[in-house]
């Protein structure tokens, strides 16, 4: 009786040690060890005055910034991932705490990133908690982005003051997000048809034949034509910015999942195939895929998670088995390769999770550093991996 039960339970082990070994091909137990060590050590630093953290110095120490820059919601999303990966209450405490702190940007209207900034910190929080007054404020948020839609143009305004009199950068798809969701619980029919109409216009005007994309779509306001079709973070208005090409599948493969509409899931495969066709053999991007320099040009690893989050969200769609693989394989390889050095920050003097990204270039401003969209991409897209294994 002793023997059957000892083998049964050597089963039974054996068999959940190989469907974990089998799910989880990447080392992400150890990975997200040293991401909560490093979010727990950020959040002890900062106990009595609350930060919000954008890139590293050279030092390796986070560099922060105003809770109205695009970036503040970032730091409360890491802390939800990590939350929803380990149940650890301290996490979940400090999330709480630095969402909360994000109260008032409900009501930015001075650029469109208030998506990235409500939908990453409020948005998930919401997901996790189900905390009504979380829900308020992000459905406020969506009323503080509609006002920055013209029907003219049929899209969301990017930047004011500006050399461009009315742009919108391909970064604005992942802004989308905030619409599509407000409009499904408890929003307007309007910010659905907004949200629509972007990705519409998006999709008609950002791309080259080719599907690599422009970074910035100027727009006339009186007629609502393209005016001019250039770049800002890229290399050159002709080149294919990295983190612009990343946002591009993250913001069609999500548009895809709120409207089920065709053409934004071929949009979204399009652009992946030409990410992933032009990737070096490390699967990290150079900063732009036309940069000059290459090989002697910056890594953007920020790139290379935001791709690696939204490619495997891009493999569950579609019913052509042979894309899904390639997307998950390529997710896969992105994300082996951030996972170890000289990507991840282990061992190094970063109190970030991810080394080697580029904020912008052209200005020579945040090259080769950490990046706190960096970590938040890339933490989201482990939990991904962990959550669909093969
Ligand atoms: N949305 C700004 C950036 O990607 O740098």
């Amino acid at each position: 009786m002793m023997k059957i039960l000892l083998m049964t339970v050597l089963t039974v082990t054996m068999s959940t040690t190989l469907a974990k070994a089998q799910a989880y091909k990447l080392p992400v137990d150890r990975v997200w060890q040293f991401a909560r060590q490093q979010l727990k050590h950020a959040v002890s630093e900062w106990e009595d005055s609350i930060q919000y953290p954008r890139f590293t110095g050279s030092d390796g120490k986070w560099l922060t910034v105003p809770i109205q820059d695009w970036t503040s919601g970032f730091f409360p999303g890491c802390l939800w991932h990590a939350f929803e990966e380990s149940g650890d209450p301290s996490l979940r405490a400090a999330a709480v705490r630095w969402t909360e702190g994000l109260e008032s940007i409900q009501y930015l209207k001075s650029h469109h990133d208030v998506g990235f900034m409500i939908f990453s910190s409020y948005g998930n929080g919401y997901r996790i908690t189900r905390n009504e007054q979380y829900k308020d404020v992000i459905l406020q948020a969506a009323r503080s982005l509609m006002t920055r839609y013209n029907p003219t143009v049929g899209c969301i305004k990017s930047w004011d003051n500006r050399r461009w009199p009315y742009p919108v950068i391909i970064d604005n798809m992942m802004n989308l997000e905030l619409l599509f969701w407000a409009s499904q619980n408890g929003g307007t029919k309007e910010m659905y048809d907004a949200a629509l109409s972007h990705a519409v216009k998006t999709m008609q005007n950002h791309f080259r034949p080719d599907y690599s994309t422009y970074h910035v779509i100027s727009y006339d306001t009186i007629t609502g034509r393209v005016l001019t079709k250039g770049t800002s973070q890229g290399y050159a208005d002709s080149s294919c910015w990295a983190r612009g090409q990343a946002w591009s599948i993250y913001g069609f493969t999500m548009a895809y999942r709120y409207t089920k509409d065709l053409r934004f899931l071929q949009t979204a495969q399009h652009a992946a195939d030409y990410f992933i066709g032009h990737l070096p053999a490390d699967y990290v991007p150079y900063w732009d895929f036309q940069a000059p320099g290459i090989p002697n040009e910056p890594r953007d690893v920020s790139a290379a998670a935001v791709a690696s989050s939204a490619l495997l969200e891009l493999s569950k769609y579609g019913d052509a088995s042979r894309l899904k693989s390639k997307y998950r394989e390529a997710a896969e390889n992105i994300l082996g390769s951030i996972c170890s050095a000289p990507y991840l920050a282990e061992g190094t003097s970063s109190q970030a999770i991810l080394n080697h990204s580029v904020g912008h270039k052209p200005k020579n401003a945040e090259v080769d550093v950490s990046l706190i969209y960096a970590d938040y991409y890339f933490l989201e897209a482990t939990l991904r991996y962990a959550q669909q294994p093969k």
